[in-house]
């Protein structure tokens, strides 16, 4: 489903760290910085050793905590929800749009309170959230947005890149992502006193060694991860396209079931290619494909708010919905056209078995 595409390149780039002595955060984080903000439109950017901890430090460094809410959708990893809670503040579970899997505008209105400080809206598979009304929505009740754009390096709405619509958005590097640094993850800030800020949070809360201005972590990138990283920024264009060109074979091509819908104008870079199995067992679905040789994945079976660490009940259908239908087909760069041929067959036959 989803390997890491790793060359002699990054295995170099490693070993040059390790020779200079110079494995913690260094000259590598700063040029990995510098060189990903180009992919935000010049935003600063702060790197750290996760995305959980991206979105973690940005809700800190905005000043979000207890007795405040934080609109999230369910369906989602559970970092989404969990960086929320994590702060103190309630995270608020809300339903999405089935047709791209992400935030419902709509839900999102009827869910906001005087208590709603933020959304943090997901761009998930690497399909951009509805930004446009998001933002109008956040403009017109003064809230704040942090964009959890972990599964969507260079997706964008009409030329403008995810990590530039919210105060503050947060990639990861996790080796399953469309691109990766081993661990990682990069935020994305509206200007430099929030990127301080977050600097500050990421390293105990120094700039000068011993004169610590706040209570911080050690949430620092080490150069040996931002080493890699930087070599596969410089895939990630031509990668992204093998991406975009395997899922407009499989779009073309399947039948028998819901492929993925992107509104006119988003840039989808196709982290995952989820389809819908309406009519059919989900799981039944993958084991047929299983037996053909094709690899598939659910992302996600439960919804966030249902899971052991939230236990709540609410009701959110769509969010239902698809936890029991999405199945991700493979999608990554290194596909050949046979594979894609196979996974054609074998989702067709699987589709259309007895109709
Ligand atoms: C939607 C979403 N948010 C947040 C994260 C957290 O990123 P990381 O695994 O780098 O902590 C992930 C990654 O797995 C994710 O898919």
């Amino acid at each position: 489903m989803a390997k890491p595409s790793i060359s002699w390149r990054e295995r170099l780039a490693v070993d040059r760290v390790m020779r200079s002595g110079n494995l913690a955060q260094g000259i590598q984080v700063k040029e990995f910085e510098s060189e990903f903000s180009q992919t935000v439109g010049g935003r600063p950017c702060v790197a750290v050793n996760s995305g959980t901890s991206g979105l973690h430090l940005s809700l800190l460094a905005a000043g979000i905590g207890k007795g405040d809410e934080v609109i999230v959708p369910s369906f989602t990893f559970a970092a989404t929800g969990n960086s929320v809670a994590l702060t103190g503040a309630t995270p608020v579970f809300v339903d999405i749009d089935l047709e791209t899997f992400n935030l419902s505008p709509s839900a999102v209105e009827a869910a906001i309170t005087p208590r709603t400080r933020a959304i943090q809206p997901v761009h998930l598979y690497g399909l951009p959230a509805n930004m446009p009304q998001i933002t109008k929505l956040a403009a017109e009740r003064d809230l704040l947005i942090f964009e959890d754009a972990a599964q969507a390096h260079l997706a964008s709405i009409e030329g403008i890149s995810v990590g530039q619509f919210g105060n503050f958005a947060t990639f990861s590097f996790y080796p399953t992502k469309n691109m990766t640094s081993g661990e990682g993850g990069m935020i994305a800030c509206e200007n430099s006193k929030s990127a301080r800020t977050c600097q500050l949070l990421r390293n105990q809360g120094m700039e000068k060694r011993y004169e610590n201005e706040m209570i911080g972590f050690n949430t620092r990138m080490t150069d040996i991860h931002a080493s890699i990283g930087r070599v596969q920024l410089k895939k990630l264009e031509k990668w992204t396209a093998k991406r975009q060109a395997n899922a407009s074979f499989l779009t073309e091509n399947l039948s028998g079931v819901i492929t993925p819908s992107v509104p006119i104008g988003f840039r989808h870079v196709y982290h995952q290619y989820t389809i819908r199995v309406e009519g059919h067992n989900r799981d039944q679905f993958a084991d047929e494909l299983f037996k053909r040789g094709i690899g598939s994945g659910v992302y996600y079976p439960k919804p966030t708010h249902t899971l052991p660490s939230f236990r709540l009940k609410l009701d959110l259908p769509n969010t239902q919905i698809a936890c029991s239908q999405v199945l991700s087909l493979p999608v990554h760069p290194k596909l050949r056209q046979r594979d894609l041929e196979k996974i054609v067959r074998g989702v067709n036959e699987v589709a259309n078995a007895g109709a």
